[in-house]
């Protein structure tokens, strides 16, 4: 009797090995047969009954085998399943075809430039501040020495915001000084970038919007030296390094004395001639050393501290670096104008 029983685990395993169910709804029906909740293995355990005390212990381990091998087998159906599976997918495709090309974008030209000048500037140990392009008349005229009454206020035709005569967007980054100097101590060593107002007329050469990127070193003992020397190793980075700088006289409320500073271009074609009204030189930025009543106005000693700062429009950059005649070109976003600078760094 025993032996009988036996034999019947001994068929079933050689069963469930010779067993070669193929697809998925036969793997299936082998699972309910030899793994499911009603399998045929279960109610063999209940035969132990029969089977005398001495060999019981090699029953269990018999009819153990049985369930083993159904488990074994199961796994091993499924992974070939899958197999075939990822090889149906396979089919048709040509791995050593080339991909499609991704369409990329590219940076604008003001970006490249607005990085280019962070770059060479973050080297040197200034931190950029972003400020709010919607600002308030204190840190845009008063703090920055330009009281109402104030000539200077029609150098720069200001976008006040509708029914306020405190809002408005700001003419200049120079806004963000007074915004760093009220709420920091020196030293302070910041460039700050980004998008200016200005109601002009719109033409090749000036637009109503544009993007500057100021400049304020404060600190004890700074001097015009430090910021001439700050602007050349600026202008060179930028231009090269043989790149020569001059620094002309010129009037801005908030720097005293103010300077201008041009580049030498050169003149070796017509288009030299035109764009530095043949000089060969290029003003690229306003600049100077602080007014101590600027400092005073943002709660700064100037008996303690000097400083200087200097502004930069950014188009006018970009358009020097790549030949650019037209402001308008850089707003208006037209691709054909755009995907020229895929390549720029
Ligand atoms: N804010 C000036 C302008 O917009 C530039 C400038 C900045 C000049 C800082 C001197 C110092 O023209």
């Amino acid at each position: 009797m025993a032996q009988e029983i036996f034999d019947k685990v001994e068929a079933l395993i050689q069963e469930i090995q010779a067993a070669n169910p193929t697809g998925k709804e036969e793997i299936e029906a082998f699972r309910i047969q030899y793994l499911g909740s009603k399998n045929v293995i279960k109610p063999i355990f209940g035969e132990i009954r029969n089977i005398p005390n001495e060999r019981k212990k090699e029953f269990g381990q018999k009819v153990n085998e049985a369930k083993q091998a159904a488990e074994a087998k199961f796994e091993a159906l499924q992974t070939s399943l899958e197999q075939a599976h990822a090889e149906d997918l396979m089919k048709g495709i040509d791995l050593s075809a080339p991909g499609e090309p991704m369409p990329v974008g590219s940076h604008h030209p003001v970006s490249i430039t607005m990085n280019r000048i962070i770059d060479i500037f973050e080297r040197i140990g200034f931190t950029v501040e972003e400020e709010r392009e919607i600002e308030d008349d204190w840190h845009n005229f008063t703090a920055m020495n330009t009281p109402e009454d104030h000539p200077a206020r029609d150098m720069q035709d200001t976008y006040y915001l509708k029914d306020s005569t405190v809002n408005l967007l700001r003419t200049h980054t120079s806004s963000v000084q007074a915004r760093c100097m009220t709420r920091q101590e020196p030293p302070i060593r910041i460039i700050a970038p980004g998008r200016v107002y200005r109601n002009e007329t719109i033409s090749a050469r000036s637009h109503c919007q544009f993007h500057q990127v100021e400049g304020l070193y404060i600190g004890e003992g700074v001097s015009f030296a430090d910021m001439k020397q700050t602007l050349l190793y600026f202008a060179q980075e930028m231009y090269g390094p043989d790149t020569r700088i001059r620094l002309r006289p010129s009037y801005f409320p908030f720097t005293e004395p103010s300077a201008e500073m041009d580049v030498y271009w050169g003149l070796k074609d017509e288009i030299d001639y035109r764009i530095t009204k043949g000089t060969g030189w290029l003003e690229i930025l306003g600049c100077g050393m602080v007014d101590p009543q600027v400092l005073e106005n943002c709660g700064i000693d100037s008996t303690k501290y000097s400083g200087f700062a200097f502004g930069m429009g950014i188009e006018r950059q970009a358009m020097l670096k790549y030949r650019i005649s037209d402001i308008r070109l850089l707003f208006e976003n037209d691709v054909r104008f755009l995907k020229q600078f895929k390549s720029a760094f």
